[in-house]
C-alpha cells in the first residue's frame, strides 16, 4: 500500500460502534473492520450483535459483542471495562444507538421525551466520556457522533429528533474544543434518510416523495454511503480535523 493509501487504513486499531446490532451501525462495523479495524460491536440484542461479530470474523478481523444499553450508565462503565479486558485500548468510537419517535410536536409524551434523549443525547455524551477517558490516557482518540440531516434543517413530526441531533452536533465541538489536548479528535457524521429498518414504514408514499424531493442527487441514502466519510474520520487522514459534522446527504442541507 503507498504512502497516501496507508493514512487511510485501520489495521491495529480498536473500533466500538454502539447500535451495531442492525441498520447504518452495522454497515459501519462492517465498514471499519473491511478497512482492517477489530471491532467491539454493542446494542441490546445479543443475537444480531453476534451475527454482526461472525461478519467481521469472515473479514479476517477480530470481532467481540458487548451487550450494551447506552441510557444506563452502569453499562457504559462496564463497556469501558470489558474494552480494557479485552484489547487493554481503544482507538475509535461511534456513537450511533439511537431511538426515534415521529410525531406531530403537540402528541409527543414525556415518556418518548426522555428515551429520545436518555439514548441519543444522554448515550452519546456518556459514551464520549467513559470511552473518552481511556483514550485521554493513549493521547489518541477517534470518536464519531451520528448527527443528521435534521441538525440543520427542519421537518415536521421529527421536533425533538431534529433538537437532539443539534445538540449531538454541538456536543461535538464542544468535545472537541475541550479534548484536543488530549488527541481525542470528535467529529460528527450527519446522514440524510437512509433506509433501515427503523425507517422502513415511514419512507413511503407522501413522505418519501417529499424526502426525494430534498435531495439533490436525487436518492435516499444506504448505509453504504457513509463507510467512505467514517473510515477517513476514524483513520489518520482526518488526524487535523476535529469539531467537523460531516454532512452525507447528497445536498439536502446545502439546498434548505
Ligand atoms: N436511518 C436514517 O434515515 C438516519 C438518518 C440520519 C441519521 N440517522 C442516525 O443514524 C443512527 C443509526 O440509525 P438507524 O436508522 O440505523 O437506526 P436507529 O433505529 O436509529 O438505531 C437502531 C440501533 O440503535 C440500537 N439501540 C437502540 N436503543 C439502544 C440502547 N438503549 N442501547 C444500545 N443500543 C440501542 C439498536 O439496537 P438494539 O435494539 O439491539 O439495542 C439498533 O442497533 C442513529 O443515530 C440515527 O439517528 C439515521
Amino acid at each position: 500500500m503507498n504512502k497516501y493509501l496507508e493514512r487511510f487504513n485501520l489495521a491495529g486499531r480498536t473500533a466500538v460502534v454502539t447500535g451495531a446490532s442492525e441498520g447504518i451501525g452495522r454497515e459501519l462495523a462492517l465498514g471499519l473492520a473491511g478497512a482492517g479495524a477489530d471491532a467491539i460491536v454493542c446494542s441490546r440484542r445479543e443475537q444480531k450483535l453476534m451475527e454482526v461479530k461472525a461478519e467481521i470474523e469472515t473479514l479476517g478481523r477480530r470481532g467481540e459483542v458487548f451487550v450494551l444499553d447506552v441510557g444506563k450508565i452502569s453499562s457504559i462503565e462496564e463497556l469501558g471495562n470489558f474494552i480494557l479486558d479485552r484489547f487493554g485500548k481503544v482507538d475509535i468510537l461511534v456513537n450511533n444507538a439511537a431511538y426515534t419517535v415521529t410525531k406531530p410536536a403537540w402528541l409527543v409524551t414525556e415518556n418518548e421525551w426522555d428515551l429520545m434523549l436518555d439514548t441519543s443525547l444522554k448515550g452519546t455524551f456518556f459514551c464520549c466520556q467513559i470511552i473518552g477517558a481511556i483514550m485521554r490516557n493513549q493521547n489518541y482518540g477517534k470518536i464519531i457522533n451520528l448527527s443528521s440531516t435534521f441538525s440543520r434543517s427542519i421537518i415536521h413530526g421529527r421536533s425533538v429528533y431534529g433538537a437532539l441531533k443539534a445538540g449531538v452536533s454541538h456536543l461535538t465541538e464542544a468535545l472537541a474544543m475541550e479534548w484536543a489536548p488530549h488527541g481525542i479528535r470528535v467529529n460528527a457524521l450527519a446522514p440524510t434518510a437512509v433506509r433501515t429498518p427503523s425507517r422502513e414504514e415511514l419512507l413511503k408514499g407522501e413522505v418519501l416523495k417529499m424526502v426525494l424531493s430534498r435531495i439533490p442527487l436525487g436518492r435516499l441514502a444506504t448505509p453504504d454511503d457513509l463507510i467512505g466519510a467514517t473510515i477517513y474520520l476514524a483513520s489518520a487522514a482526518s488526524d487535523f480535523v476535529t469539531g467537523q459534522t460531516l454532512f452525507v446527504d447528497g445536498g439536502w442541507v446545502a439546498a434548505r
